[in-house]
């Protein structure tokens, strides 16, 4: 038969290589590409399309076997279609529709495990601060969280678009805590819950006695937090491996499949009974 020669290489494409979220995910896959005889080149878009593509093109030129694609938005899985003419490729994380061949978590789940627990822990009073509209990861949380919610026959009292950043959450808290008297807040990642963490202190309310806080993502030093931090906890590096197995398997076999993972509630010290008022 024909002989192709093989680059052994895979690129992995990353939006931002600042949150923690994203090394851990990085491991998982170059772990497995590893195990396979891969080696992994990791590039960071910045959360910029013109990056973005620019790394598919030269990775290309360079004959990687195939692409891992967190793509920067759920909008770039679409548009980045011309680019990923020839070449094998899995979504990992970050999608908008559902791809043919790629790994990602039940979101919606997550978003409705962390209204459950809150709503269980007697808060009627809300806040929510989500990532950006544009990525559907946020959308589906958003949309879990406000589910479990209108089970309770509330609704949150704010939600604000944050952009998955400290800084963002931290802006929307300090604004919100002075204005409303939320007993709760969910955040859509875990860098988040440390800008209301941040936002408490500035403010001088204690967590979870006054502010109870819960986050998604459970990357590795939020349990260093003080108080440790309640999240939904993605099994990030496991996801980062079954991405890099299943690009494997199109390389070597020209299949494709499709993964999606379970969130989990990890229940820390940043959540507690909401304060009764003092009677
Ligand atoms: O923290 C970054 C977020 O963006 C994660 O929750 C991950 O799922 C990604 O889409």
């Amino acid at each position: 038969g024909l002989v192709t020669k093989q680059s052994k290489l895979i690129g992995l494409i990353v939006p931002t290589i600042s949150n923690p979220f994203f090394p851990e995910l990085c491991r998982g896959a170059e772990d497995e590409a590893n195990a396979h005889g891969y080696s992994l080149v990791i590039c960071n878009s910045d959360a910029s399309a013109e990056k973005e593509e620019h790394y598919i093109t030269i990775l290309k030129e360079q004959q990687v076997d195939g692409l891992i694609l967190s793509s920067r938005s759920g909008l770039s899985s679409t548009s980045l279609l011309p680019f990923l003419k020839n070449v094998h490729y899995v979504h990992l994380d970050r999608m908008e529709e559902e791809a043919v061949s790629g790994v990602r978590l039940d979101n919606e789940a997550g978003g409705y495990l962390a209204g459950k627990h809150l709503l269980e822990l007697g808060h009627t009073k809300i806040g929510c601060i989500s990532g950006p509209n544009e990525i559907r990861n946020s959308r589906d949380r958003v949309a879990g969280f406000t589910r479990a919610l209108a089970e309770a026959n509330l609704e949150p009292v704010w939600i604000q678009e944050g952009d998955f950043s400290l800084d963002s959450a931290y802006q929307h808290a300090m604004a919100k805590l002075e204005e409303t008297d939320v007993t709760a807040i969910f955040t859509c990642n875990d860098m988040m819950a440390c800008g209301v963490y941040r936002a408490a202190h500035g403010r001088g309310m204690a967590i979870p006695k006054e502010l109870s806080v819960i986050g998604f993502d459970d990357v590795p030093l939020v349990s260093a937090l003080i108080p440790k931090l309640t999240t939904i906890r993605q099994d990030t590096y496991a996801m980062g491996r079954k991405a890099a197995a299943l690009l494997v398997q199109q390389i070597e076999e020209g299949t494709t499949d499709f993964a999606i993972f379970e969130p989990t509630l990890v229940v820390r010290e940043s959540t507690a009974y909401v304060p009764t008022g003092g009677n």
